[in-house]
């Protein structure tokens, strides 16, 4: 399937779910209000991909990301890792809640794919 429609209410907050995408697995995770002020006030210059989370999300409640660590390509777990967001177990990357690479390995924080919201659903794809 090209596309995948997410039912936002379904997701609580403070939760990390995951779905398939393109054969690729998918993360939504709705983020609590201490998330995103946390990773809002992370400074970029201290990123190894420095990305503002500004630029990450569309409505900050909502993070989306690709679940493929950019390492070398295992599935990050999530609500783990020193900073909140998911670790990969493979060799030790940890993720922020903005799905930005903060510590081990990988270059590159997790991919945003394109995604709309249409009423209540998250559209990826
Ligand atoms: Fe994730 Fe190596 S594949 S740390």
């Amino acid at each position: 399937l090209a596309k995948i429609e997410i039912k936002m209410a379904e997701i609580p907050e403070g939760k990390s779910v995951t779905f398939k995408w393109r054969g690729k697995p998918l993360f939504i995770r709705h983020r609590t209000a201490s998330e995103i002020a946390t990773e809002k006030a992370v400074p970029i210059d201290q990123l190894r991909d420095p990305q503002h989370d500004d630029v990450r999300t569309q409505d900050p409640k909502w993070l989306v990301v690709i679940g493929v660590c950019t390492h070398l390509g295992c599935v990050p777990v999530a609500n783990s890792g020193d900073f909140g967001g998911y670790y990969c177990p493979c060799h030790g990357s940890h993720y922020d809640a903005s799905g930005r690479i903060r510590k081990g390995p990988a270059p590159l924080n997790l991919e945003v794919p394109p995604y709309t919201f249409v009423e209540d659903l998250l559209v990826v794809g």
